[in-house]
């Protein structure tokens, strides 16, 4: 396990997803509101390229955004914070959360 520079800031709007390939892992990088979260890129149904899906940002309990991943294939939906499957009709795994730090302007991701 170790810490990776991904990209810098600027690299990912408000709203959208990039996607780093990590000592061979994909991982999804995601910007909602200017918080920043990484999961697995690859869904855990079929397959699919998770970045080249949607994110979908909407107001938390607690006011703060959050965000769901929705794969571009089936639509599953994971949660963007924990990658917790939130919804598909077949019980299929959750997929892995890593830990994102911004630092000087750049995102760093453990993994
Ligand atoms: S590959 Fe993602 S829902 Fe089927």
């Amino acid at each position: 396990m170790g810490r990776h520079l991904i990209c810098g800031e600027s690299d990912i709007a408000a709203g959208g997803m990039l996607k780093a390939t990590v000592n061979g892992l994909d991982i999804l990088v995601a910007n909602i509101n200017g918080n920043y979260y990484a999961t697995d890129d690859t869904c855990t149904h079929s397959g699919a390229s998770l970045s080249e899906g949607t994110l979908r940002q909407e107001e938390g309990e607690g006011g703060g955004m959050c965000g769901t991943i929705v794969c571009g294939w089936h639509k599953a939906e994971f949660d963007c914070a924990t990658g917790k499957l939130a919804k598909f009709p077949a019980p299929i795994r959750d997929l892995g959360s890593y830990k994102v730090t911004a630092e000087s302007g750049s995102l760093f991701v453990e993994v």
